[in-house]
């Protein structure tokens, strides 16, 4: 059967006290919204957009997603039914229409597919007990366990305000019944909206069974506040540990690690507290994240380790490796197997062969380093004359002296040294020694006698 997801986004969130669109409000490094999108995505590619507030920027937004998403207008946020009804419309007939709100992120595809499968050719709402219910819908049902009503905070007298059981804003069922309860929706309540938890009690008014399927508190929880935003960063955070761990990843604190993307990590990897791992980040077998690093977008080879304080950004380091502390690896770096980087070493855009050596105070961009070469402390490349950049080439089993400035373009041949101290604007060949510094000069005697 077909399902066609309509994602609720349209409702300005002033509780947030923000410019910005409410679903544009972000959790582990992107928004609510591109999370839900993403997992409805997962569920099927028939997905719709709700917009009205701001709604400029979260379409511009939705269009990064790289998912096929429609969008329907809401020209006021007059409640949750009225924004399905808007939804509703980009329906083909015959499909199951589940609906997600966009400031409910964290839900899993599994749960999903369960509520989906439960709704047969009726209606299915997804709910969950919360031990302090305060703001949620309340779900009323019959001794059978069938949903009856769902009654919002406003409107719930002080025994409803006792249920315990809410719903989460999840709910699917055929796309026709759908829309006979949507006709028949009124604003006649405390908020003046036309609500879609009004459906329940329209549809079980008409004699249809409305089942009612338990999801996890963490994985329902809405965002209306910054103060919920921030419960569910941390809700978010302990779920992607949890997940790493069950890969067989040492953590050494899961609440001081924040996963905000992908990561992929092989056996016997270990993080230290206070990481982030952001985008897609790749560990191989046995690599050892030391604590207050930053990957972005990095991949790590077998038996590396990242030392403290370490900065990765679109970087790829080989196997055997040890970076840090204190490292910066920039866009581009590419590091390796077996090689070192040190202490406050930057590297953009450059090669270190493996083997090869930047172990302190050292600035390498736009280079090419090869195998078994050290480059001494203080080591720059001079890449950028102001206007361009320049490579530098440095071949293989060659030795850099400390505090040498590479006026780029240059190159430095294999087996080569070059003197401490040196400012190189020539080629030194294969084998030679450069020596770019000025001579020292001894005054003997110079210093004025003591009386
Ligand atoms: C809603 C539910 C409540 C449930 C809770 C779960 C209703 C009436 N209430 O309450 O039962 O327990 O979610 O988190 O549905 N939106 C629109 N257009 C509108 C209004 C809202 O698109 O006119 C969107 C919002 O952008 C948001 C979502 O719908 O993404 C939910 O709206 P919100 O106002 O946050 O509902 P709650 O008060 O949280
Ligand atoms: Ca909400």
């Amino acid at each position: 059967m077909d399902i066609h997801t309509i994602v609720l986004a349209a409702g300005e969130g002033s509780r947030m006290k923000s410019n910005r669109a409410k679903v544009l409000q972000r959790i582990g490094g992107t928004s609510m919204l591109e999370k839900i999108c993403f997992t409805a995505g997962s569920i099927s590619p028939k997905i719709t957009l709700v917009v009205g507030f701001n709604k400029d920027s979260v379409i511009k937004e939705s269009k990064t997603y790289n998912l096929e998403i429609s969008t329907a207008d809401q020209p006021k946020p007059i409640g949750t039914g009225d924004a399905v009804k808007c939804g509703i419309t980009k329906v083909e007939d015959g499909a199951k229409v589940l609906v997600l709100y966009g400031d409910v992120p964290l839900i899993k595809k599994e749960t999903l597919e369960e509520l989906i499968n439960s709704s047969d050719d009726g209606l299915s709402i997804l709910t969950t007990i919360l031990e302090d219910p305060y703001g949620y819908g309340r779900v009323k049902k019959d001794d059978s366990g069938n949903a009856l009503a769902i009654v919002e905070e406003k409107d719930a007298s002080a025994d409803e305000k006792k249920i315990k059981e809410i719903f989460t804003g999840v709910l699917c069922g055929q796309k026709e019944l759908i829309d006979e309860g949507l006709a028949k929706l009124d604003n006649n309540n405390a908020a003046g909206e036309f609500y879609l938890t009004d459906l329940v009690s329209i549809i079980s008014n008409k004699g249809f069974k409305i089942k009612t399927y338990n999801a996890s508190n963490d994985e329902v929880k809405g965002a209306n506040s910054k103060a919920e935003l921030a419960q569910l960063e941390g809700i978010y955070r302990a779920m992607k540990a949890e997940e790493l761990i069950n890969k067989g990843v040492t953590v050494a604190d899961p609440a001081r690690l924040d996963i905000r993307g992908e990561v992929v990590a092989g056996k016997d990897c270990l993080i230290d507290v206070n990481v982030i791992l952001e985008g897609n980040v790749t560990l191989g077998d046995n690599v050892h994240i030391g604590p207050n690093t930053i990957l972005k977008n990095a991949t790590i080879g077998n038996n590396s380790r990242i030392e403290a304080f370490s900065h990765l950004d679109s970087a790829t380091v080989g196997e055997g490796c040890v970076i840090g502390p204190y490292a910066r690896l920039r866009e581009g770096s590419n590091i390796e197997n077996s090689a070192k980087v040190g202490n406050f070493v930057e590297t953009k855009n450059s090669t270190l062969g493996s083997g090869s050596k930047a172990n302190h105070f050292t600035y390498l961009g736009d280079t090419e380093v090869g195998t078994s070469t050290n480059i001494g402390a203080g080591t720059i490349t001079c890449n950028y004359d102001g206007t361009n950049k320049h490579k530098t080439t440095i071949g293989d089993e060659s030795f850099i002296g400390s505090n040498t400035s590479l006026v780029a373009p240059v190159t430095v041949g294999s087996n080569s040294t070059v003197a401490a101290g040196s400012v190189i604007t020539k080629d030194v060949p294969d084998g030679a020694l450069g020596v770019g510094r000025s001579k020292q000069a001894n005054k003997e005697n110079w210093s004025k006698k003591k009386d």
